[in-house]
């Protein structure tokens, strides 16, 4: 069996490609920026262009969906965006978790910049998929209607946390995360990247293989299977043969038991995984 490569396509969506203009003239309203990135893979869903951008605007980095990220992987990248000067948050933005504490390190970065305001105005930055529409919500209280990747008109202060003094744009900035294989191979990995445009079952493989050389019990625990000196295939096959994933006469279906991998992973069921560490 020969799978298609899975190839760098060009996934951006058309209509976000204006946003970062948009973004630079929401960032006049606002004293701070939320850049927020997946904590499974930060360094693959940031926009190295980021602080070029946003300039001298106070910045903290949040780092969400922290339930799919390994205790670990969560502390090394706090300690690492600490070490390079900036204020980092864990944050899982659908459980709440960690978001109490963004507005106290929120005013913290900004009377460290010397800001006078008395409000937090911030605005949510990010590639897509990060969550930054969850975050904007639950900050808010409210449910809004999924229009987050669009880049629209700027109502700004619509959603006042009167507690903190925390004003949140409503519209988030989108950025572009950079172009290389690894980087795109992680934002398949965490369904950044819409499965439609990827062969699958490459993209299992792929993730198979990555597993293997990260958390292998976990892999083995998960799917109940040996992984010793077996490539990639044999392991999904394997998989298969566990799931029941076979079609007449006993031939693997590929395309089911692709699915079963990547959205496993995706919800955490084989664990807390980061798929990349800080250098230091
Ligand atoms: P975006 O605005 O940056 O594009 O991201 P969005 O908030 O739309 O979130 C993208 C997906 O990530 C959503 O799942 C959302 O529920 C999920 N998500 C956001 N924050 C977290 C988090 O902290 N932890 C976890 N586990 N998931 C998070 P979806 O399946 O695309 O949509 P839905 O099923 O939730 O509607």
């Amino acid at each position: 069996m020969v799978f298609v490569m899975t190839e760098n396509v060009n996934w951006f969506p058309k209509h976000m490609k204006d946003s970062v203009d948009l973004l630079k003239k929401n960032l006049k309203a606002v004293n701070i920026v939320f850049e927020v990135l997946d904590a499974r893979a930060p360094l693959s869903s940031k926009d190295m262009n980021i602080d070029r951008i946003i300039g001298q605007k106070a910045k903290i980095v949040i780092l969400n969906k922290c339930d799919l990220s390994s205790d670990e992987g969560n502390k090394q990248w706090v300690s690492f965006f600490n070490k390079g000067n900036t204020e980092a948050a864990l944050v899982s933005a659908v459980k709440g978790d960690g978001l109490k504490n963004i507005s106290n390190l929120a005013r913290k970065v900004i009377i460290k910049a010397g800001i006078k305001h008395k409000s937090i105005r911030a605005m949510v930055v990010g590639i897509p998929n990060v969550g930054k529409s969850t975050l904007i919500n639950y900050i808010a209280g409210k449910k809004k209607a999924k229009a987050s990747n669009k880049p629209g008109v700027t109502r700004f202060k619509q959603w006042i946390d009167t507690k903190s003094q925390l004003e949140l744009l409503d519209t988030p900035g989108i950025l572009r995360p950079g172009e290389d294989k690894d980087t795109f191979l992680n934002l398949a990995f965490i369904g950044t990247i819409n499965d439609d445009v990827l062969d699958v079952r490459t993209l299992a493989s792929d993730l198979i293989e990555k597993l293997v050389e990260i958390v292998p019990e976990e892999l083995c625990a998960r799917f109940k299977i040996d992984i010793n000196d077996k490539t990639p295939l044999e392991i999904m096959e394997n998989i298969a043969a566990k799931r029941g994933c076979l079609l007449k006469a006993g031939i693997v279906d590929y395309m089911r038991v692709s699915g079963i991998v990547l959205s496993e992973f995706r919800k955490g069921k084989l664990g807390k995984i980061t798929l990349e560490y800080p250098d230091c």
